[in-house]
């Protein structure tokens, strides 16, 4: 037998083996100051393209305001106790009626974090006989929700509507024998490629096979439709999809989340979430601060054109020298290039020290080894100086990358990895 504790030391895991090179500076870094277009990054201002701030919220004198005024009011305990117990309040309904109205659903109800409420909707909306399909590359939360499903599941093709046709063929059949139902779980837009998920044609497939539409819309809430009203909005299905699931954690820029859908299946999900019922409910200041965010989304059309006249300006523009987007279509603005991981620490490192930027890396298991993805989040408060500097920044990179200067600097990486 062996000590619980011998694999920790043994494997490290495929991230944490590059601890002694990249933490505090690729992994856990510490970005400092005001949440805005330009931070602090060891000490030095850095063009900030890693935040979900989409909306420019975050710092936003109303907000902050608002924040403020709910956090002398009711401290952080406020209210004390799970939501069916002790913890619920007239402001908890108001936001869930007016998100409920936003999004164009009968009703809504409040999750205090999105990745638990997300495990948890999807471990209360299934029995053991109904069978789960979902996307290859969902999102961690909606992974760790169907691990929690006691009967079976199926993956497709990561956006692929064939795949999921076949995937709903067998899943139909076994069905038919359990006596369950088909619940099928996408994302609205895709957090690390940016791609939408294919909702109209997932709608479509109703017509054909009898399952119901949970998606997954973090990215989307806020970002797209005519207001704001996500990916479902965007794609003209928003009546379709039957939960709708979108976290604060983004476009809001705070803490919290929710779901929508039918009266009665919220109703069901507000006796069942065990994410909410055996956890203190959504503090106050969150609730207050998460009633003005979504006023200001409402109200204010100009955040999300600011948005998009810097998300168009940087894809374009990268698009332009011959960078590959892949296949966003969103905010989310992923530049591929290819290199070891090695190569891009050296190549991250220049950008933020010698160029002034700060972006995500984001490599090998994330995505295929050899290929190294440069995630960046454009938002409202950046600017078409930000834009043009990156850009700059980002063809000589890709001439140095190209050239061997970060193959050698590579080098000198892994000759003091093994000198440890
Ligand atoms: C697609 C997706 N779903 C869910 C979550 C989790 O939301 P939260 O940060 O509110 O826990 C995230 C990340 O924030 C996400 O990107």
């Amino acid at each position: 037998m062996n000590d619980l504790f011998d694999k920790i030391y043994r494997d490290r895991g495929p991230l944490s083996r590059w601890a002694s090179q990249a933490e505090g500076y690729f992994i856990f870094p510490k970005l400092e100051g005001e949440i805005s277009n330009r931070m602090k990054f060891q000490g030095k201002e850095v063009i900030t393209w890693s935040i979900n701030d989409y909306l420019g919220l975050a710092n936003h004198p109303e907000v902050r305001k608002v924040d403020a005024e709910a956090a002398t009011k009711y401290g952080s305990a406020y209210p004390m106790g799970a939501r069916m117990m002790s913890g619920h309040t007239e402001l908890h309904e108001k936001l869930q009626n007016e998100l409920a109205e936003f999004v164009n659903k009968e009703a809504a109800y409040l999750l205090n974090f999105g990745y638990q409420g997300m495990v948890s909707t999807i471990d209360a909306l299934v029995a053991k006989d109904d069978i789960i399909v979902y996307d290859v590359d969902a999102h961690a939360c909606i992974i760790d929700g169907v691990r929690l499903h006691m009967g079976k599941r199926f993956t497709y093709k990561h956006n692929d509507v064939e795949s999921l046709e076949k995937n709903l063929e067998r899943a139909t059949k076994l069905a038919e024998q359990t006596g369950g139902g088909i619940l099928v779980i996408s994302e609205g837009v895709f957090g690390m490629r940016g791609e939408q998920g294919r909702l109209k044609e997932i709608v479509a497939l109703k017509e054909k096979f009898n399952f119901r539409l949970f998606v997954d819309d973090a990215h989307g809430f806020g970002t797209l439709g005519e207001t704001g009203a996500g990916a479902g909005e965007e794609q003209g299905i928003q009546d379709q999809i039957d939960v709708y699931f979108a976290t604060f954690a983004k476009s809001m820029a705070s803490t919290g989340a929710f779901i929508a859908g039918d009266k009665e299946v919220i109703n069901y999900l507000k006796y069942n979430l065990r994410s909410q019922m055996f956890a203190k409910s959504l503090q106050m200041q969150l609730v207050e601060g998460a009633l003005k965010r979504l006023d200001m989304i409402r109200t204010m059309p100009e955040l999300k054109q600011n948005l998009w006249k810097i998300v168009d300006a940087l894809q374009s523009g990268l698009r332009d020298r011959g960078f590959d987007l892949g296949t966003t279509q969103s905010c989310v603005t992923p530049v591929y290039l290819k290199g070891s991981i090695p190569e891009a620490m050296a190549l991250v490192k220049d950008l933020r020290e010698n160029f002034g930027i700060f972006c995500s890396i984001v490599v090998y298991p994330v995505i295929p080894k050899g290929l190294i993805l440069l995630r960046m989040i454009p938002t409202a408060t950046h600017t078409l100086e930000d834009v043009e500097i990156t850009l700059n920044a980002f063809s000589a990179i890709r001439e140095r990358l190209q050239n061997g200067t970060y193959k050698r600097l590579a080098a000198k990486v892994m000759e003091a990895m093994k000198e440890e």
